[in-house]
């Protein structure tokens, strides 16, 4: 049978491993790796924040999608961070509505094979009991040492006896595992209409937030169809807006497949040619917004064309590069950050893709003392009217602002079908660079026929438009392996007129790839069901982090 889980942390994949092996569903799978994720990379993601879940059902060849993003609290305005921008990503007033309790509860009640309950243990007995601090953990406890220190909360948690936390630490978060033991108990009303939800609002309206539990009890969960690209030979489903993943991910791989040559992405030339996609595809991402508040559906269009994708090929050219403003960028660029992804898949073959977020590092930098909880500062993905950024071009109005609209995200979890079958799983972390390392990632495997292990080591580039620079990879890992994008390609796109800097960093991707012995043809069933192929699965949770897959069999 075989079942996989790849996190970016070892003990949570281990945990979603557990839940395969009781008979549990990949969406019971993920609700435990996700609550003991919240709990071991409590800077990137946790209850406190939100995220979005695809999962392919195999029986039924569905895909669904959870949309459990933030939203903006009902006494935010489009104006509200006028007087003090600060506020929009540091403390309280930067928390959007949590999600994410309401987001694996709602995907637990459509798929569950093991009780809520159970789901939360792994979780609870490590936030009370104590876990061992990760050396990435590390790194980021040591590198918002002023966050940490300047926070209650936070302090109590990351620098207990006035010292931070080093790399193999214990870390205990008490009141954290008390809070998930009343969600285990109670179910998520505990959060959105109960004692946890009547804790946190004190906490948050304290230290000078405007969440109420008005807010908590309209949260909903939207449930919707998964967006479907088909492109390069393959389907990619995943999320629909206010993520612009799916969107810009179709645009980028429409653009090299309108090449119609197969070797259009190989090599540096291929390179060169992915680097100019990605910076069309960021000019016009930023028309997109919440679908429930702002018409996008030209946009929506424009990027799943091949027609629209066609087009903008032909303004690439494969001997040079050019200034930003070739692309006619309207709206300055979000720039989101943190989080974690991984990606599930059960003896069924049903997948699970998911990222969640709690944005920057240790989100806004509030943790509530009495319930163990990080604030997100999801506020911060918004464009505000007075904001002049980094790349001096205006905000973008579809991204403004409302009361219960959710912010746009660069999130992309998506799963990868070719010929009706799971071939493959994957997304990644790291806010503006999700878009170009999923592109890589899944380039590197399913178009350029690397294998898994390589698609997601091969040093990545990245660029954000605005200014106009190809950022390389060039660091050490944790394990000690060198990252650096080889001197040929550095030389081929230099001679192209690109910029380049190197960058000591990036996305973090998580990968399961699905594969067959026999080709793989359409058997349909008497019955008419396509019916689902059990190959050999391969997880790889990326070396930059230091996360590892788990198996069972
Ligand atoms: C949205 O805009 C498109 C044109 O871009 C228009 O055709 C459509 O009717 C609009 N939809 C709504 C609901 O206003
Ligand atoms: C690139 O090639 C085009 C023709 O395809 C030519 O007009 C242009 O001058 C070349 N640009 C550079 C920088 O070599
Ligand atoms: C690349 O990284 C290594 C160390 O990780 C560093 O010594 C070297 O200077 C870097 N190269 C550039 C061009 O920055």
């Amino acid at each position: 049978m075989g079942a996989v889980v790849a996190a970016d942390d070892a003990r949570c994949s281990e945990i979603g491993v557990s839940m395969l092996r009781e008979g549990g569903h990949a969406v019971d799978a993920a609700v435990a790796t996700a609550l003991c994720l919240g709990v071991v990379n409590p800077m990137g993601s946790g209850v406190g924040g939100g995220g979005f879940m695809v999962v392919w059902s195999a029986d039924t060849s569905r895909t669904q999608a959870f949309d459990f993003r933030e939203t903006a609290p009902l006494a935010a305005s489009e104006n509200m961070y006028e007087k003090n921008l600060d506020a929009k990503y540091k403390g309280a007033l930067s928390m959007g509505v949590p999600g994410e309790i309401s987001g694996l509860h709602k995907a637990w009640s459509t798929y569950r094979r093991l009780p809520w309950k159970t789901l939360f243990e792994p979780a609870i007995r490590l936030a009370k009991d104590g876990f061992v601090v990760a050396p990435y953990l590390a790194g980021k406890i040591s590198s918002n040492a002023d966050k940490i220190k300047k926070d209650p909360g936070l302090q109590q948690v990351f620098a207990p006896n006035g010292e931070l936390l080093k790399a193999g630490d214990v870390c205990y978060n008490r009141m954290l595992g008390l809070t998930l033991e009343a969600v285990a108990n109670e179910g998520p009303k505990a959060f959105y209409d109960g004692v946890i939800g009547e804790k946190l609002v004190k906490d948050v309206q304290d230290a000078g937030g405007i969440l109420t539990m008005d807010d908590l009890r309209s949260y909903n969960v939207e449930l919707k169809d998964a967006v479907k690209v088909d492109t390069m030979g393959h389907t990619i489903l995943g999320m629909p807006t206010p993520s612009s993943g799916t969107l810009g991910l179709a645009l980028v791989s429409n653009i090299l497949e309108s090449y119609e040559t197969s070797n259009a992405a190989k090599g540096p030339l291929g390179l060169h040619r992915l680097i100019e996609a990605l910076k069309h595809m960021f000019a016009v991402r930023m028309d997109l917004g919440d679908p429930d508040f702002v018409n996008i559906s030209k946009t929506v269009a424009d990027m799943l064309s091949p027609a629209f994708a066609k087009n903008i090929q032909q303004k690439i050219l494969d001997n040079t590069t050019f200034p930003s403003n070739y692309y006619m960028p309207s709206w300055s660029q979000l720039q989101d950050q943190g989080t974690s992804h991984f990606c599930i898949v059960d003896g069924n073959r049903n997948a699970v893709s998911m990222t969640t977020t709690v944005n920057y590092a240790f989100g806004g930098g509030v943790l509530s003392q009495s319930t163990g909880i990080v604030l997100n500062n999801e506020m911060g993905d918004f464009s505000v009217p007075t904001e002049i950024s980094e790349d001096s071009l205006p905000p973008s109005p579809a991204n403004f602002i409302r009361p219960g609209k959710r912010p746009l995200s660069s999130m992309t979890p998506i799963i990868i079908l070719k010929d009706k079958q799971l071939v493959g799983v994957v997304g990644g972390s790291g806010g503006m660079n999700i878009i170009p390392a999923v592109a890589q990632v899944f380039l590197n495997y399913f178009v350029l026929g690397m294998d898994p292990t390589d698609a997601v080591q091969s040093p990545r580039v990245y660029h954000k438009l605005i200014p106009n620079v190809v950022s390389y990879e060039n660091w050490t890992m944790i394990d000690g392996d060198h990252i650096e994008l080889s001197d040929d390609r550095k030389q081929f796109l230099i001679e192209r007129g690109h910029k380049l800097e190197p960058k000591a960093g990036g996305a973090i991707c998580q990968f399961i790839v699905q594969t067959f012995k026999k080709p793989n043809g359409h058997r349909k069933l008497s019955y008419g069901h396509q019916q689902v192929l059990r190959g050999m699965l391969t997880a790889v949770s990326d070396p930059r982090k230091d996360g590892r897959p788990a198996a069972c069999w």
